[in-house]
């Protein structure tokens, strides 16, 4: 998978080198390619942001230098082309799943008060939003939307399992999980799993993914 990421802040994106995401990237397993939207501007000063129309707080993206490096990234739009932004359809790993089988995406990341309204008019797919509040640019949602991805793409994690037995996997919370040691100021592992007893253990784990979704999340459950 290619994710191409148009943004004005392109050091954000030095945070994707650390942990199995880096190692990933350093693999080749799926490339992520960063475009710095004010080196297309065409104002002299490498402007890129404007005051609203209408007037109000704050100030808006220009279209020119948005539109034109998307010409420049993808111009036959080979990639599935997304604005982050809070007004978007809502992010969960059904999506996260869905967008992780495109061969390639673009994320078009906002700033100040968002973009003007007809590059998403002229030049985006879909608009999505990583949960009901606001951030500063788009770029720290599209950490958190390359991160989820990179995860389902194949080789990036050890072992697939931990996808498919993790929290939303089956509209289910994850079943709570322990290490070492046995006895932890004064708290006991549950005894079951240190029977050995494998399928025992599979019932335990699916009991109590159950109970905690009832208890917390049962929405996932009418799903
Ligand atoms: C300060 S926000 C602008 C918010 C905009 N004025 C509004 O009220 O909808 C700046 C940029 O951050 C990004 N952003 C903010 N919240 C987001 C969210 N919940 N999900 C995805 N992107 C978000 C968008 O790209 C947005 O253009």
């Amino acid at each position: 998978m290619q994710i191409d990421v148009l943004t004005l802040f392109p050091n954000i994106y030095n945070a994707l080198n650390e942990s199995i995401v880096g190692k990933a990237l350093d693999k080749g397993l799926f490339t992520v390619r960063v475009h710095n939207i004010r080196d297309f501007s065409k104002d002299k000063h490498k402007k890129c942001d404007d005051e609203p129309f209408g007037g109000g707080a704050g100030m808006v993206m220009t279209p020119q230098p948005i539109h034109d490096a998307i010409m420049a990234v993808d111009e036959n739009h080979e990639s599935f082309r997304i604005y982050l932004s809070p007004k978007g359809q809502k992010l969960d790993q059904k999506l996260v799943k869905k967008l992780s089988k495109k061969n390639k995406l673009l994320l078009l990341n906002g700033a100040f008060e968002g973009v003007d309204e007809r590059i998403i008019e002229l030049d985006i797919d879909m608009e999505l939003s990583i949960g009901d509040y606001i951030i500063t640019s788009g770029d720290f949602a599209s950490l958190v939307l390359i991160n989820s991805i990179s995860r389902l793409v194949d080789g990036v994690l050890g072992s697939p399992l931990s996808v498919e037995e993790e929290s939303f996997s089956s509209n289910l919370l994850e079943y709570p999980q322990y290490t070492r040691p046995q006895n932890f100021n004064g708290l006991e592992v549950p005894s079951i799993l240190l029977s050995g007893n494998h399928y025992e253990i599979a019932k335990w784990r699916k009991n109590m993914s159950q109970e905690i979704t009832k208890k917390r999340r049962p929405d996932l459950l009418e799903d």
